[in-house]
């Protein structure tokens, strides 16, 4: 054996990268190469040690097991991490004023009804205390977009999203509704709260050890889309919330913050049935040119 080399990390490091040189697909080249490099030398920096190489596998294996049609610990565990609001607004090259993105959140579920302006979303006997949603979609000129489509979502007020839990009807507080010629947009839903995202599985033990709490600040979801348009999904939050500073996801932006008004208006409530006095929020979503992309990921019930 005299003669023999000693292998070294970085000797690993670069046959691997080697042996991945060939891969045909530029981009997954690209990634791949990086990704080799980076997670190497992470494990460098951290001189991780082969029982937490395999405390990672479990960890992760977990949020496999603990994923199904109506839960997605990958989203949640990349949206706590951090990478979720990074990679946004690394793709996002909005100018100044245009709507900002945040993150989907793993509770997105396609094919959410209809609705007319006006209508209600709350469709449950105890959501929440009404609230009235208005406003206006725009281009970055300011000029009112017709025919703009505003998929929206939220929880009740015991926090959950209609499709993990029973005793809410199929697609409460869920509804995708058109703008009008002037571009205006008016619907019913209750005044959004927060909640807390699932600590049962590997997210939750990833807070626990940061010393994290795992709750959401108040928020509706929006994907606002328009033909020529570039697809926005967002979400807009309660400026009084008590958890704007420390969202579990970091989906907060200064953009995205507005307020839910109390308005002692009798007229509007008898002529909607609502009581009075109920919530009012105007949020005007600004878009620019672009493609309009499909969400592509759903949740089930
Ligand atoms: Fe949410």
């Amino acid at each position: 054996m005299t003669g023999a080399v000693k292998t070294t990390p970085d000797m690993i490091t670069d046959i691997t990268l080697k042996e991945y040189a060939g891969t045909k697909n530029e981009r997954t080249k690209q990634i791949l190469a990086s990704l080799i490099k980076h997670l190497h030398s992470f494990a460098k920096d951290v001189k991780l040690t082969p029982d937490e190489l395999i405390f990672a596998t479990q960890f992760l294996a977990w949020g496999g097991q603990i994923s199904d049609e109506k839960r997605h610990e990958f989203i949640l565990l990349s949206d706590t991490l951090g990478l979720t609001m990074l990679v946004e607004t690394l793709n996002d090259d909005l100018p100044e004023g245009a709507f900002e993105p945040s993150v989907l959140g793993p509770f997105y579920r396609e094919g959410a009804p209809y609705i007319e302006h006006y209508d209600n979303i709350s469709r449950g006997e105890n959501d929440g205390v009404a609230a009235l949603i208005t406003g206006q979609v725009r281009n970055i000129d300011g000029e009112p977009l017709s025919n703009a489509e505003l998929d929206i979502w939220q929880t009740n007020n015991n926090g959950l999203y209609e499709n993990t839990d029973p005793n809410q009807p199929d697609f409460n507080l869920r509804g995708k509704l058109k703008t009008d010629k002037d571009g205006t947009y008016a619907f019913w839903t209750v005044r959004p709260e927060a909640y807390p995202i699932p600590i049962d599985g590997p997210v939750g033990k990833l807070l626990e050890a940061g010393g994290r709490h795992n709750m959401r600040p108040a928020h509706i979801h929006f994907i606002v889309s328009s033909p020529g348009y570039k697809t926005i999904v967002s979400e807009i939050f309660d400026r009084e919330d008590e958890y704007l500073g420390g969202d579990a996801v970091f989906g907060v932006k200064d953009s995205l913050i507005t307020d839910f008004d109390l308005t002692d208006d009798p007229e509007t409530a008898q002529k909607y049935k609502k009581e009075n006095p109920f919530y009012t929020m105007r949020y005007d979503f600004v878009l620019v040119p672009g493609d309009r992309a499909k969400v592509k990921f759903s949740a089930a019930r």
